[in-house]
């Protein structure tokens, strides 16, 4: 018997769902440092312009790929295509499911750890950057601490997805969201009205313009997929319990926007408190677990502001976490035919026991590396650099090449008549950016992910 799939019970439960995927560590903690060690505002264009053109157009042709087929990754793209090949790009996104969901729990342990940090008030031991750093090593160097927090946010993340796709994720979302939403806006008027906010201000609109390279546009591109969730089908498989009335592009239009939004707002709280108390921009992945408890400190209500954000930081974790789970939950029901308790309750157990050398990486397992990369490092490697590009570039090629335009448009249409009947040019300039440059600039980053780029580039430069 065939069992009936869930859907979502409104619109606006399936935004604020894609959209807590979307927003998540790489809006809050990645794309901060990774614009204050780029150049700031210069970064940031890269950054939209690669969002506008790449981000948007994938985005919109996973979400139509599970509306369509109303399948998990595996089942949609063998339904469309009737091939073993390209069901097996379903499987890349499962595995890449896994893979990250490993080890984005253990940073997102640490945004639950530090919510007890900030209450217990402990930063106020550590006035300065360097010994916030030490008091951080020293909390990740513990293995209680480390798998603690690890495993109770695993837990928290599978009792949602346990709870079904209304009842967990859509609820979990509606009540999340809103807060996450409110939280950072407080933080962002605390920043902007601390003394010296303006010099953040400044780095964030002022683009410097030399700092912008192959290697800045590079990363921008890879962060543009990372943030949206896409290339590894967790917004496929979001759109596989969406409604045939609701239009997949006016949909996309909004999770960008929103992801797009909570990042910079993030990245004017985080630099207008950093620059204001005269910390370094360009302090890398630590920037939020050194840097800002030391800031913290320092601005008046920073005890209170410390814990919202930690607990906001949670939030936008956990929100993307329950994604990445249900991904790997669809496939095991719709495919394999398991019950979702079942493999909420099994596949919770098996990603932390892979997330267990993750964990362990900053610690013991420390001086354990596969390729120079200790196991952590490799495992975000082989997911993030290899998986999701990879990922993307295939969807892309495969709804402009092997779905074929002819199928693919009365699907798109179906819902967004109205959105088309006003801007018709719309449909063309997708099909122009999925057909061409989608493919050809996700390839270059997938090259130079893997370090081939800089080689041929070497090539033809002679040195
Ligand atoms: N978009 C999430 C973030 O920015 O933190 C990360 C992520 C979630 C990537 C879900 C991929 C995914 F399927």
């Amino acid at each position: 018997m065939e069992i009936k799939r869930e859907n979502w019970g409104s619109k606006t439960g399936f935004i604020l769902a894609a959209a807590g995927s979307a927003i998540g560590l790489g809006n809050i903690w990645k794309f901060p440092y990774i614009a204050g060690e780029n150049g700031g505002a210069s970064f940031i264009i890269v950054y939209l312009i690669c969002i506008g053109i790449i981000g948007l157009p994938v985005l919109t042709a996973e979400i139509l790929i599970g509306r369509t087929t109303q399948r998990n990754p595996v089942g949609a793209f063998y339904k469309l295509s009737q091939s073993k090949f390209w069901a097996g790009l379903g499987g890349m996104g499962v595995v890449a499911g896994f893979l990250i969901l490993s080890f984005y729990a253990v940073i997102a342990g640490w945004a639950i750890g530090y919510i007890i940090e900030a209450l217990n008030g402990n930063f106020y031991n550590f006035t300065e950057a360097t010994s916030s750093a030490v008091h951080f090593n020293n909390l990740v160097g513990n293995i209680y601490w480390m798998l603690g927090y690890f495993s109770l946010f695993m837990l928290i993340t599978m009792i949602i997805v346990f709870a079904g796709v209304q009842k967990g994720i859509e609820r979990g979302s509606k009540i999340l969201m809103p807060i996450l939403l409110f939280l950072l806006i407080i933080l962002m008027i605390r920043g902007v009205t601390l003394e010296g906010a303006e010099t953040g201000l400044e780095f964030l609109w002022y683009p410097d313009w030399s700092k912008i390279n192959a290697q800045s546009i590079l990363i921008a591109l890879g962060h543009a997929f990372f943030t949206l969730s896409l290339g590894m089908g967790a917004m496929l498989t979001y759109g596989s319990y969406m409604s045939k009335k609701d239009s997949v592009p006016n949909s996309a239009i909004q999770i960008v926007f929103l992801d797009t939004f909570i990042a910079l707002v993030a990245g004017i709280a985080i630099f207008t408190s950093v620059f204001a108390v005269g910390l370094d921009p360009a302090a890398g992945p630590g920037l939020i677990f050194h840097t800002l408890p030391s800031v913290f400190i320092k601005m008046p209500g920073g005890y209170i502001f410390s814990i919202l954000f930690f607990v906001l930081l949670s939030i936008a974790a956990l929100t993307s976490a329950i994604s990445l789970l249900e991904v790997v939950v669809s496939f095991f029901v719709d495919e394999l035919k398991w019950k979702r308790h079942t493999a909420a309750i099994l596949l919770t157990l098996i990603i932390s026991l892979l997330g267990v050398p993750s964990a362990l990486s900053y610690n013991i397992l420390a001086d354990f590396t596969i390729f120079g990369l200790n196991f952590f490092d490799l495992v975000d490697f082989i997911a993030s650099n290899i998986l999701l590009p990879l990922g993307g570039l295939l969807i892309a090629v495969f709804v402009a090449w092997v779905w074929g335009f002819e199928r693919v448009l009365p699907n798109l249409k179906e819902g967004a008549e109205k959105l088309f009947e006003k801007y018709p040019a719309i449909i063309t300039t997708w099909k122009i950016f999925l057909k061409y440059f989608s493919p050809v600039l996700i390839f270059l980053v997938f090259l130079h992910s893997i370090g081939l780029l800089d080689k041929i580039l070497n090539l033809f430069t002679g040195s």
